[in-house]
């Protein structure tokens, strides 16, 4: 045992929040002999973006960020440093100037935000997240609102990893607490039942207990299949649940490495986790 669920249980993917698979895992690639391009490739990968806002000068420069199935990528960097545009630019609302994005071996650097979600992907933004006038559950039947199946499975999966919404379902969701609030929008992302989750910043302005809470549900959406992107104020913590984490300054790659390399690096841990 480690001590975290988390990595403890690695190998134990339960599917059922995730579609049904079309490609084995990359761990099952890499078993299966020499390790070919595709093996290789990440899931996704925002490969050296450069951009920025409309006419405006470029806010990221070169940046790379990427995630394996199933695994947690993590963002961390100063306030300002273009986390928020990279997870824009990932998700199609950002024109590049130069890079790509890819889905799967997929090159969907010129799809719409609209067009990615219907390959599998879903953006938790940093504000305006969820309807504060609509109830909760009216709130995760907007985020099916592309499919055209049977959603009341999801909805059940999603209230059984945040169960308090369940209790709440009737409730607008404006009248939460800010830890359930971020449950909603996570659960609303989740009845597209994504491949790819991306979280901007899901545990700003949360107590401590309840930021572990969400890693905690977090590391359990990762478990099922789904690959999370995601961005965190809290360093350290996030860090720990990352694979892999990615420290940007300036619109930059400053730092790439495991999450728990980059917790132990002495340069990383004095100037960007104080100390
Ligand atoms: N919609 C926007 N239009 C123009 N500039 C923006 C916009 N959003 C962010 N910026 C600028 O881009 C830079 C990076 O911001 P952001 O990506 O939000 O950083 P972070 O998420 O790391 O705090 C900042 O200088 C910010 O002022
Ligand atoms: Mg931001």
């Amino acid at each position: 045992m480690t001590g975290t669920p988390y990595q403890d249980d690695r190998g134990n993917k339960d599917v059922s929040i995730t579609r049904p698979r079309t490609h084995p895992p990359p761990d099952a690639l890499m078993e299966s002999g020499p390790v070919t391009a595709a093996a290789k490739q990440p899931f996704l990968i925002g490969d050296r973006m450069t951009g920025g806002y409309g006419m405006g000068a470029n806010i990221i420069h070169g940046c790379t960020v990427a995630v394996d199935q199933g695994q947690i990528a993590v963002i961390v960097g100063p306030n300002g440093a273009g986390k928020s545009t990279a997870m824009k630019a990932v998700f199609g609302m950002l024109n590049l100037r130069e890079g790509a994005v890819r889905l799967d071996g997929e090159d969907i650097t010129l799809l719409t935000p609209q067009d990615r979600v219907a390959k599998g992907m879903a953006f938790v933004p940093q504000t305006s997240n969820i309807f504060t006038s609509l109830t909760v559950e009216e709130n995760l039947e907007m985020g099916a609102f592309l499919r055209r199946d049977d959603i009341g499975g999801t909805m059940a999966q999603v209230y059984d990893l945040f169960p308090i919404l369940k209790d709440k379902r009737y409730q607008a969701a404006g009248e939460l607490s800010g830890g359930q609030r971020q449950q909603v929008a996570v659960g609303r992302a989740l009845m597209t039942q994504p491949k790819l989750l991306m979280l901007d910043e899901p545990t700003a302005g949360v107590s401590p207990i309840v930021m572990d809470e969400l890693f905690d549900r977090i590391i359990e959406v990762a478990r099922t299949g789904i690959s999370i992107l995601m961005v965190e104020q809290n360093a350290r913590q996030a860090l720990h649940i990352a694979d892999k984490g990615y420290v940007l300054v300036q619109g930059r790659n400053a730092y790439t490495d495991t999450g728990q390399a980059l917790l132990a690096d002495p340069e990383v841990r004095r100037t960007f986790l104080g100390g």
